[in-house]
């Protein structure tokens, strides 16, 4: 059995304070998703680099694989690691796609300081209450609280589509009302993974809907909304995919020129996990055929997790505006 603690113990901050600053400040915090020690030390060290603030996430499907009671003490770990690398950054441990209370009663009770409910697969009704219900467990102990209006189109976790719905702007006021979460996942046009968009030969990626934003801002004006899906999938890390044994056709993200405006406006949080596992597999596919002698793990993990630091670097200083924000 994991052992109950509160996030505060372990050092953690939660949501709130990071995204009126933001919101402020016109920036957004990165949310990164990890599942292994080297993708967290990249967070963790990119991020004291950058002197950003940082919002870690971890999935169901990530809690299970890297086993719960060894994410609680990780995350104890890094603040002393950040601490330890002279910079005390606000780092929030956030659980993503929450499906269920159950889950997010247990993350509470373990240490996260936010908690995403992702009741967008239910109907409207159907996702208040979920949403209510897991807020009402976690305000009393000040764990902030996600929730998301609208599908967004690809796999999170165990819930998939095959096409998008939009937020209806119309229903985010009576949602955020009734439900008192902290934040809104909204569904713009992103989606998650590296096969964001289908474009045919000579198409360019179509715009994020800025038009259901704008609408949204009204309706809720400097409410937190948060952007799924943000990866811009890079295509130097595609091509070198492809280049040493990898097929990954067609893949394409989100430009960095619309999550650089998103960032302007209501959007404070900007999740990102699929560039990151994009960066790792394409260092370990171009060590493997350039050294395939190479055996010892440190060799391709290690150079795998630079290619990280820079690659978190330069989102936190080119493209959500986080450097320096700490
Ligand atoms: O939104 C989904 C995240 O990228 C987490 O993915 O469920 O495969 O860990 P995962
Ligand atoms: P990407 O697949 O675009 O990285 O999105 C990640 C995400 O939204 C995690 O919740
Ligand atoms: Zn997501």
């Amino acid at each position: 059995m994991e052992k109950k603690v509160s996030y505060k113990e372990l050092g953690l901050v939660n949501t709130r304070e990071m995204f009126e600053k933001a919101n402020k400040g016109g920036y957004a915090i990165p949310a990164y998703n990890f599942n292994n020690m080297e993708q967290l030390q990249a967070i963790i060290t990119a991020c004291v680099k950058s002197k950003s603030p940082v919002i870690l996430q971890i999935s169901k499907g990530a809690r299970k694989y890297a086993n719960q009671i060894l994410l609680q003490y990780m995350a104890g770990g890094v603040i002393e690691m950040a601490k330890e690398m002279g910079e005390n950054i606000p780092i929030a441990l956030h659980l993503d796609h929450g499906d269920s209370f159950e889950l997010t009663k247990s993350c509470v009770d373990s240490g996260f300081s936010s908690i995403m409910i992702d009741g967008s697969a239910l109907s409207y009704e159907e996702n208040i209450k979920l949403t209510k219900q897991v807020v009402e467990y976690a305000h009393p102990l000040d764990v902030t609280v996600e929730g998301e209006l609208g599908v967004l189109a690809g796999i999170e976790d165990e819930v998939s589509s095959e096409v998008s719905h939009y937020t209806q702007p119309e229903q985010v006021e009576d949602f955020v009302k009734r439900t008192n979460v902290d934040s809104l996942a909204i569904s713009i046009g992103t989606s998650h993974g590296a096969y964001k968009f289908k474009l045919q030969p000579g198409e360019t990626v179509p715009p994020l809907r800025f038009d259901i934003l704008e609408e949204i801002e009204k309706r809720i004006p400097g409410f937190p909304i948060v952007l799924h899906g943000a990866s811009s999938v890079l295509p130097e890390y595609i091509e070198m995919i492809n280049k040493f044994g990898g097929k990954m056709e067609n893949a394409v993200g989100v430009p960095e020129e619309q999550l650089r405006k998103a960032t302007k406006s209501a959007v404070c949080k900007i999740n990102i996990d699929s560039d990151g596992r994009l960066a790792m597999t394409a260092t370990i596919r171009r060590i493997f055929a350039e050294k395939p002698g190479e055996f010892d793990p440190r060799k391709y993990l290690g150079p795998a997790r630079e290619e990280l630091i820079k690659m978190y670097m330069h989102k936190n200083e080119e493209v959500l505006g986080s450097a320096q924000k700490a």
